[in-house]
Parts: C-alpha cells; structure tokens; sequence
C-alpha cells in the first residue's frame, strides 16, 4: 500500500514554495528518470506544455493556473487597466500551446475572469493565487469522485483496457480513467490491467504501465495493434480512458487511436467508458466536428525513440495527436456528478445542472 500511495499522491504540478514559478515532473523523462523543472518564464511555461513535459488535459489546466499567477507577478504595469491587458495577452500565448484539451483554456478563462472582478494590481494577484490554488483542489476532489463513481462499474477480477495516459501524471492524485482501478486497489480488489502502449509518443508504455504497475495493479503492455486480439480473447470487461474535449452530444475527443479502441470495444459486445471532469466538457461544441484536433511534427513517427530514423526522412506523414470517439460508441461517461448515458446531449446538461445546485 505504501507504493500505491506514493503513486497516488505524487506532485505532478505545483506552485513552487514562494510562489514566483511552476514545479513540474518532467513527463518526457519518464519512467527512466524522475526530473523535475522549475518553470518561470512564459517560453518556459508554454514549451512545457507544448512539448507535453506536462500533460493531460487536467494537469494541463493546473499548470495553465499556476503559470498564469506566475506570470502575473512579472507584470510592471502603471495602472490596473494596464496590468489586466498584459495578463490577457500572457494568457493568449499560453493558450496557443496547444488546441484540443479544452482545459487549458478553460483554467485560463476562470482566471482571467478572476483578475477582472479585482479593483487593483495587488487585489487581482492576491485573488489569482488563491484561484489556481482552488483549481488544484478542486482537480483532487473530482478524481476523487470520479474514481468512486467509476469503481462503480467493474468488479474485483475484471480485466480493464485503457489507452494513452489519464492516472494521476495525467491529474492530480488518482487520476480520471485509472482513478477505480487505484481505489479498487486501495480497497483489496484486484484488476488485471492491459494498457496500449499508445503510438507514437508512448504514453501508455511510458507512463500508465509505470503507474499502475509501481502501484501492485496487474499489468500487461501491449501494441495498440493488440488491442483486438485480447478484446477476443475474452480477457477485457470494460475500457476505461480519459477526454481532452466532450462535445454536447457526447462526441469524445482523446488520445489518437482512442475512437478504433471503441469501434472494436462495440464489435466484441465490451462496454467502453470515457472519465473525466465537468471541466473537460465543452457545450459549446455541438459535435465532435467543431473540436480542434492538433497535428503534430512527422518526426514523432518517423524517428522518436529509435536509433535511427524507420522511414524514409522525406515520406510524408500525418500525425493527428486525438481523434473524436462517436457518442454513440460510448456506453457511459463517468464525471464527478455521476454517470451520464445517452442521451447524452440531455445528461450532459444535467450533470451541470446538478453541479450548480451543488454550489448553491
Ligand atoms: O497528448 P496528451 O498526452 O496530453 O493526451 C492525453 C490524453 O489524451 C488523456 O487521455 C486525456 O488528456 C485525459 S487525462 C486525464
């Protein structure tokens, strides 16, 4: 138990102890080296998030928070007016790292919109730290949820699917779609765990395995590519992974190689669940059509990770970082509020509906 909670409660992000910069784990180094890096400048910063040293479309929304407050301690400005105008040009440049996971721009919306309920510099510094505080423990209550509501579903000895990355790298704490399997674990069950290794940036292979794997869950890697034949088998009850972007009709969008994951989920009668918080749901997209998808540099497929290149240099590639899971693939999406299922265009707006009561 002792390494499960060393893996549950690992500082992924944070603000560093006098608060002028953002503490991150460096998730490119993973899982050979354990380095962190202090981030101070807004190149710093949104480099980091391009080049996914911080990743997860949660974690990418805690780093946002930090980096803005961050930021906005740097700002020398004359007037107050002055001030919010450099902290809203600070914000669009970190929001231009990158497209789909909606979070970022969300954590950066909420605190912009808390500088401006400010009647001065200082007052607006004072609220933004507590602001991207907030947004960190809020992040650690709804994993928590989460987990509780996914955990739900599955039964001790099932066997699980996940692609790409949503445990608590990708978070804060449990994480979003390994959140049950760590409470379960928590709790004396046991899952038998086969991640894809999730091409091309491996985040399966690099990350997930490592995660559950340091924390005593079964695990089996395997090529995404392998991903029908134990569907087939018979070894996998549920698929559980992660969202950078929920449409109001329920279209999904996480890692690539997610929505073929789903496909083959339907084929084999498996059902096939997306987790992931309130904040990753985005009702101003209708449909999954109006989700920007990045695409990213060929030489991630081309050379990463090998020796040498295992293409010609100069052939041609396309790189689509997510694809868009069809709402109608998805037997459930788990957030903290509950389990919404189709239609999810209703549930969804129910499930905010549910959180304002909450607030009230
Ligand atoms: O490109 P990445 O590694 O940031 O993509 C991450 C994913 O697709 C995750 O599944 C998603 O962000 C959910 S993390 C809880």
């Amino acid at each position: 138990m002792q390494e499960l909670h060393q893996v549950t409660h690992i500082d992924n992000v944070r603000l560093s102890d006098d608060g002028a910069a953002v503490v991150i784990i460096d998730q490119t180094q993973l899982p050979n080296r354990t380095v962190y890096l202090t981030l101070r400048t807004a190149e710093e910063l949104f480099d980091a998030i391009r080049t996914l040293k911080v990743r997860g479309a949660p974690a990418i929304g805690i780093c946002a928070g930090y980096a803005l407050y961050v930021l906005a301690q740097q700002i020398s400005a004359e007037t107050f007016p002055d001030f919010l105008t450099e902290l809203q040009r600070q914000a669009a440049y970190l929001n231009a790292s990158r497209p789909t996971a909606v979070n970022l721009s969300w954590a950066l919306r909420r605190m912009m919109d808390t500088a401006r309920r400010a009647q001065s510099t200082e007052e607006a510094l004072t609220l933004l730290q507590a602001e991207c505080l907030a947004i960190h423990r809020e992040d650690i209550e709804m994993c928590r949820r989460i987990s509780e509501n996914g955990l739900s579903l599955i039964h001790d000895g099932d066997g699980i699917l996940t692609h790409c990355n949503a445990g608590p790298l990708a978070t804060s704490r449990y994480g979003t779609a390994l959140g049950p399997l760590f409470l379960g674990r928590e709790r004396g069950m046991q899952f038998h765990v086969f991640c894809d290794e999730t091409r091309p940036l491996l985040q399966g292979a690099r990350l997930t395995s490592y995660e559950l794997s340091r924390a005593g869950i079964d695990t089996t890697l395997i090529c995404d590519n392998m991903a029908s034949i134990v569907m087939k088998n018979g070894w996998i009850q549920a698929c559980f992974v992660g969202c950078d972007r929920v449409a109001a009709n329920g279209d999904t969008a996480n890692k690539i190689g997610t929505s073929g994951v789903a496909i083959l989920a339907k084929h084999y009668g498996i059902p096939f669940y997306v987790l992931g918080p309130t904040s990753t749901i985005d009702l101003s997209c209708a449909t999954g059509d109006d989700i920007t998808i990045e695409l990213r540099d060929p030489a991630e497929i081309r050379e990463k990770f090998y020796r040498e290149p295992m293409a010609p240099t100069d052939v041609g590639c396309y790189n689509p970082a997510f694809d868009v899971t069809d709402h109608t693939l998805i037997s459930g999406i788990v957030t903290e509020f509950g389990i919404c299922r189709a239609p999810y265009t209703e549930s969804l707006r129910a499930v905010f509906r549910k959180k304002k009561e909450e607030h009230v």
